[in-house]
């Protein structure tokens, strides 16, 4: 695991899309993130793009995880996010890109395809945020490591979290949502982990310090991978 500490969220973003550009080519496969994490990197993506350096035609993406019970539509759905901050400002074929189908009216087989597309799929590499329980995708504590697509329960202190892109109010934000598994995320080629201010802190201490590896603590689980790339601003920093 390489461990890397900066002084903003932007200088990060900035050396995590170096990262990101060594390690695929423009026929690569992606594992996308959403919240408030990734935005900076994406704005990297977008800004080489514009700037004639790179194409997403051939590029195909695959997110982690979208809210139940909101439309597509919703400003805060993740299929609106994904469009708002990345796809529409790319010449990524939309055909290519995979967001759980969490408003479809048979969860259980949404949950089945998107597990069977995941399978037929190589993720190059895998954006991750992190939630300040240590969650990845919405991979709450106590979720079993080898799970794969699932539709869960968010925790209280996610919604909590959340509500902010909810004006503030918990009763707005979905209670449940359809998420990779953390199986899925460990079958990624490399995985490039942000984490940003000081509510991520603990998380990034327990990812990053000592050898635990715990199903409470979601995140513990990239210990055994062996391509992980985590980088965080110096509130997240723990030392
Ligand atoms: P955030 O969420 O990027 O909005 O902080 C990250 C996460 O919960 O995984």
């Amino acid at each position: 695991m390489k461990y890397l500490v900066f002084n903003s969220k932007k200088e990060a973003s900035q050396e995590a899309y170096k990262i990101l550009k060594s390690l695929i080519n423009e026929n690569s496969t992606l594992g996308l993130a959403t919240g408030s994490t990734p935005t900076d990197l994406y704005v990297e993506m977008i800004a080489d793009y514009k700037a004639g350096n790179f194409s997403y035609k051939n590029i195909k993406s695959y997110n982690l995880d979208e809210y139940v019970g909101i439309s597509y539509d919703h400003p805060e759905s993740y299929h609106k996010f994904m469009e708002k901050n990345l796809f529409d400002h790319v010449d990524i074929d939309k055909a290519n890109t995979h967001v759980p189908d969490a408003s479809a009216s048979d969860l259980e087989l949404a949950v089945k395809s998107y597990q069977e597309e995941l399978n037929k799929a190589q993720i190059d590499v895998q954006i991750l945020g992190i939630g300040g329980n240590g969650h990845i995708g919405f991979n709450e504590p106590g979720t079993p490591f080898d799970a794969g697509v699932h539709v869960v329960d968010l925790k209280e202190e996610t919604i909590q979290a959340n509500s902010r892109f909810f004006d503030g109010d918990i009763n707005l934000v979905p209670k449940q949502a359809m998420t990779m598994g953390i199986k899925d995320i460990m079958r990624a080629k490399h995985i490039i982990l942000l984490a940003f201010g000081k509510a991520k802190q603990d998380a990034i201490r327990s990812l990053v310090e000592g050898d635990e590896i715990t199903e409470n603590i979601p995140c513990t689980i990239l210990k055994n991978h062996p391509s992980v790339f985590v980088l965080v601003d110096k509130d997240a920093d723990f030392q």
